[in-house]
C-alpha cells in the first residue's frame, strides 16, 4: 500500500489526533479513576521533537489534513508552546486544534495562539461549582471559566464546549448550558457517555441519549438542522433559535457515539502519548510507532507501519446498542484519558 491511511472498508483517515500526555489535573469520573492511574514514565512519552516528526510524516507522507492535540490534559505539558511552534514551522497551513479542560489556559492562551494554535474545544460539563467538584473531583470551575475568557480574547475560536451528560449529576443542566453558551458565543456540544471510564461503572441505561437531549433542548429553544451538514464530524449540528425569534442565536452539537454511532464515516487516526497508533477509540490493538522512530526508521518506514495499522481498523466500535448487547463486548484496557479522547 502506498499513499494515505486507507482501511479495509474504504475509509481514509485524514484527521489526526495526537495525545501529548496521559496525565491530567482533573479526575472526571467518566474518564479516570480517583487515584491509582499508572502514569507513563517520562522516557516513554514522545518528546517535543518526536511529536513534531510524527506529525510531519502524517501530513507530508500520509495526507493528514488537520491535527488535534489531546491528553490527558495537553496543558500539563510545559513544552506545549514549543510542540505547537515546531509543528507550525513544518506545516504552515495545517489547522491545529486542541481539546482541553482549560485549567491554566488563562496564563497561556496568548502564547499558544502566537505559537500557531488555531482553536480549542473546552470540556465543561456543569456551571455549578459543587457539581463541578463532584464530577471532576477537583474544585477548579473558576479556573476553567478564566481559561475560556482568555481563549476567546486570544482568538482561539470558534470555541466549542464539550459536556458529557451523566444521569442524576448534570442532566438537569442541558437548557442552562445551551443558554449560557449561546449568550457567550460558544457552540455547546453534548456527548453521550461512552464505556471508557476508569472505574468501569458505565451502564447503558445511564446514557442520556441524543434523542432525549434534543427533546430537552426543545423545551426552551427551537432547533433546525444546520444546513452546512455534518461531514465526518462526530457531532450532529443544529441551529438554535430563542422562542419567537427568527435570527439564529447559536449552534449546538450532539455527539451520539452510543445510540447513533458514526463509525462508517470515521476519518480519524490516533496516536497515544507513548507513540502508539490506535485505529479506533475502542481498538484492542495498538501499533508502536515510537519504537519504529527510535530505531532510526526514515519517514517512509514510519509511514508504512502507520498504513498497516490503519488497514486493520475495525468496521465499527462495538459499543453501540447492538454491540453492547453482546456478551463479549470488552471495554478497552486504557481509559479515555490514556487514549486521548
Ligand atoms: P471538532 O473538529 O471541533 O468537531 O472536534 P471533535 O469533536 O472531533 O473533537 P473533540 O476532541 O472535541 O471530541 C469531542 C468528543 O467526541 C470526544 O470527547 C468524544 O466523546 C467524541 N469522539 C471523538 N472522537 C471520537 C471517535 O473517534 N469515536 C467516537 N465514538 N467518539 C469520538
Ligand atoms: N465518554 C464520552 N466522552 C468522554 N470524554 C472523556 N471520557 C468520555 C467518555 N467516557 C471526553 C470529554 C472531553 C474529551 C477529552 O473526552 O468530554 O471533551
Ligand atoms: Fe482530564 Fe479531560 Fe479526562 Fe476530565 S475528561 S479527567 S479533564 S482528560
Amino acid at each position: 500500500r502506498e499513499g494515505g491511511l486507507l482501511d479495509r472498508f474504504g475509509r481514509v483517515a485524514t484527521d489526526l489526533r495526537v495525545s501529548v500526555i496521559d496525565k491530567c489535573n482533573l479526575r472526571c469520573t467518566y474518564c479516570m479513576p480517583a487515584d491509582g492511574m499508572p502514569w507513563l514514565p517520562q522516557s516513554q512519552l514522545m518528546s517535543t521533537d518526536e511529536i513534531r516528526r510524527i506529525v510531519r510524516v502524517a501530513v507530508q507522507s500520509l495526507g493528514a489534513e488537520e491535527l488535534r492535540l489531546t491528553g490527558g490534559e495537553p496543558l500539563v505539558r510545559k513544552d506545549l508552546e514549543f510542540i505547537i511552534a515546531g509543528i507550525r514551522e513544518d506545516n504552515p497551513d495545517l489547522p491545529i486544534s486542541m481539546t482541553t479542560n482549560a485549567v491554566g489556559l488563562d496564563r497561556r492562551a496568548q502564547a499558544l495562539k502566537d505559537a500557531g494554535l488555531t482553536r480549542v474545544n473546552v470540556s465543561l460539563d456543569t456551571l455549578h461549582p459543587e457539581t463541578f467538584a463532584e464530577l471532576t473531583r477537583r474544585p477548579h470551575l473558576d479556573k476553567v471559566l478564566a481559561g475560556l475568557q482568555a481563549a476567546r480574547a486570544a482568538g482561539l475560536g470558534p470555541i466549542k464546549i464539550n459536556a458529557v451528560l451523566l444521569r442524576g449529576i448534570n442532566d438537569t443542566e442541558i437548557v442552562p448550558l445551551v443558554d449560557w453558551a449561546v449568550s457567550n458565543g460558544f457552540e455547546m456540544r453534548f456527548i453521550e457517555d461512552m464505556p471508557l471510564d476508569g472505574d468501569r461503572s458505565w451502564t447503558a441505561t445511564n446514557v442520556i441519549s441524543a434523542h432525549d437531549i434534543r427533546a430537552e433542548i426543545e423545551t426552551a429553544f427551537s432547533l433546525a438542522p444546520d444546513p452546512r451538514g455534518r461531514g465526518a464530524a462526530p457531532a450532529e449540528r443544529w441551529e438554535v433559535r430563542r422562542p419567537g425569534e427568527t435570527a439564529v442565536a447559536g449552534h449546538v452539537g450532539i455527539i451520539s457515539s452510543v445510540t447513533e454511532p458514526f463509525c462508517a464515516a470515521c476519518t480519524r487516526t490516533r496516536v497515544t502519548a507513548d507513540g502508539k497508533v490506535r485505529s479506533c477509540l475502542f481498538s484492542h490493538e495498538e501499533t508502536d510507532l515510537l519504537s519504529t522512530l527510535r530505531a532510526g526508521a526514515d519517514d517512509e518506514g514510519i509511514a508504512q507501519v502507520w498504513r498497516d495499522a490503519m488497514w486493520a481498523k475495525p468496521r465499527a466500535h462495538g459499543s453501540d446498542r447492538v454491540g453492547l448487547a453482546r456478551a463479549d463486548f470488552v471495554q478497552p484496557e486504557r481509559t479515555m484519558s490514556a487514549i486521548g479522547g
